[in-house]
């Protein structure tokens, strides 16, 4: 399929085909505008629930929130719950946070750390492995209702570079394979030294699917992030991997090729350059030269700092956002200083509501001249050394999420397009080729739907 969209960007096309910045070959995903009853019926929500969440790989979290023995934290998507729990051998397990007994949750804490799990009901324990330890009052049940020892119910579960992944039907294709990325494109980042330092869950009406394609494309930016402009190119390199993966690189410290300028160093590009340590008063350089006196400086810190693994970066990619999608509701921004993991999850009965879970990742580095990028958006005075794993910032629907301008202005609009989508005079999305990405992930999801995966 031709791609015959103008663009300036992608900076990539010189790369070497095996780079992991190369730009993808095309993928043929069609041109079938889906119904979008999708976004919005219960009938479609309940098909998701028998063939696509029990068949996928879900990021349940990641392995810095389990560090050490009987760390467990639990992992809720729609009306299931699952305990994940680091064992004695230093293996991650997974359970449905479930009491054999009679079906009481288990785990009533977001997270801890337990030598076993005690159900409130009736005081039933069980092991960090799962496996039943005592039932109170044993004698009074018949031995033949019990002699299974019935424990907790194990799920599959799987660790990649850092991230922890369940699969409920267990017949997922392995985790490696299932996430279609190439090999060092996550472990590169070494996400298993990194930290959660800041974690929020919002509410948001609009359907889990409304929240994934809104952060799957920069077309919208000019739009609704005009403020962007100033720092961010919006024509990104889009990519596509298998199994519905794929990735967009959104070229930072430059000006979007929108702006008639492109000569004079705004405040918005000093304040990356003073971030990256770099005199912006001093600098001489125009705004096209920018990007490049960031890259050199944080090598050149990175160096100084002996954080070896940027060996492993492209100068890109110590600059730009690689947004990376694993199918079906995860995006992680990525960076070297920390990663943006966002999760879209759907909401247990009402199709027209998902929780936006973010969580940001980053890796402390005690040295003064290294600091937490603002792109992050962390509010003021949070710990980001990972010696606090803060606690789950809940926000309610209709509440703003506090998670800055950029993000604040995306919830805003949302409900607004929901509302829009499940009009009868809307006839279903219309994907342009900067929005390749929806699309890509919307054909992989007609495979489960359609039971051809
Ligand atoms: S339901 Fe858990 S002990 Fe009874
Ligand atoms: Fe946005």
């Amino acid at each position: 399929m031709a791609v015959n969209y103008k663009v300036e960007w992608p900076m990539n096309l010189g790369a070497p085909a095996d780079s992991l910045e190369a730009k993808q070959p095309p993928v043929d995903d069609g041109l079938d505008v889906p119904d979008p009853a999708r976004y919005y019926t219960r009938e479609f929500m309940d098909l998701e629930w028998q063939r696509l969440w029990p068949r996928v790989w879900l990021l349940a979290g990641v392995t810095s929130d389990v560090a050490e023995e009987g760390d467990y934290f639990v992992f809720e998507i729609g009306s299931e719950e699952f305990i994940i729990s680091r064992q004695p051998d230093g293996t991650v397990k997974a359970f449905y946070n479930v009491c054999p007994h009679r079906g009481n949750r288990v785990c009533m804490n977001e997270r801890g750390s337990v030598a076993r799990f005690t159900c409130t009901f009736h005081g039933w324990q069980f092991g960090c492995d799962g496996k039943l330890q005592r039932i109170t009052d044993e004698e009074t049940f018949n031995p033949r209702l019990i002699a299974h020892r019935p424990g907790l119910t194990e799920v599959r579960c799987a660790v990649h570079a850092g991230l922890i992944f369940i699969n409920m039907d267990g017949r997922a294709p392995p985790l490696h394979e299932y996430l279609g990325l190439p090999a060092g494109y996550i472990e590169n980042y070494e996400i298993d030294k990194m930290h959660v330092v800041h974690h929020v869950r919002s509410a948001w009406r609009a359907n889990w699917k409304t929240g994934v394609d809104a952060f799957y494309e920069t077309y919208h930016l000019p739009w609704v992030h005009p403020q962007t402009q100033g720092v961010m190119e919006d024509f990104s390199q889009y990519d596509l991997y298998p199994n519905g993966a794929s990735r967009m690189i959104v070229p930072i410290c430059v000006k979007s090729h929108r702006v008639p300028d492109q000569e004079r160093v705004d405040p918005y590009l000093q304040f990356m350059l003073k971030e990256a340590g770099i005199d912006a008063a001093a600098f001489s350089g125009t705004a096209r030269e920018v990007r490049a006196a960031v890259q050199q400086a944080k090598r050149a810190r990175a160096r100084r700092v002996g954080l070896t693994h940027y060996d492993r970066f492209t100068d890109g990619q110590l600059t730009d956002s690689w947004a990376t999608g694993l199918f079906p509701n995860v995006q992680m921004g990525m960076h070297p200083e920390g990663v943006f993991i966002m999760r879209f999850l759907p909401h247990p009965s009402d199709p027209e509501q998902f929780y936006y879970d973010t969580m940001i990742l980053y890796r402390h580095v005690e040295d003064p001249d290294y600091t937490v990028p603002a792109w992050m958006g962390l509010p003021e005075g949070i710990d980001v050394t990972g010696a606090t794993r803060p606690d789950i910032v809940h926000v309610p629907l209709g509440q703003k999420p506090n998670l800055g301008e950029v993000l604040d202005q995306d919830s805003e609009l949302l409900p607004i397009q929901q509302r829009g989508i499940r009009s009868r005079g809307f006839r279903g999305p219309l994907w342009g080729e900067q929005e390749q990405r929806v699309r890509h992930f919307h054909r992989e999801l007609d495979r489960y739907i359609e039971q051809d995966k």
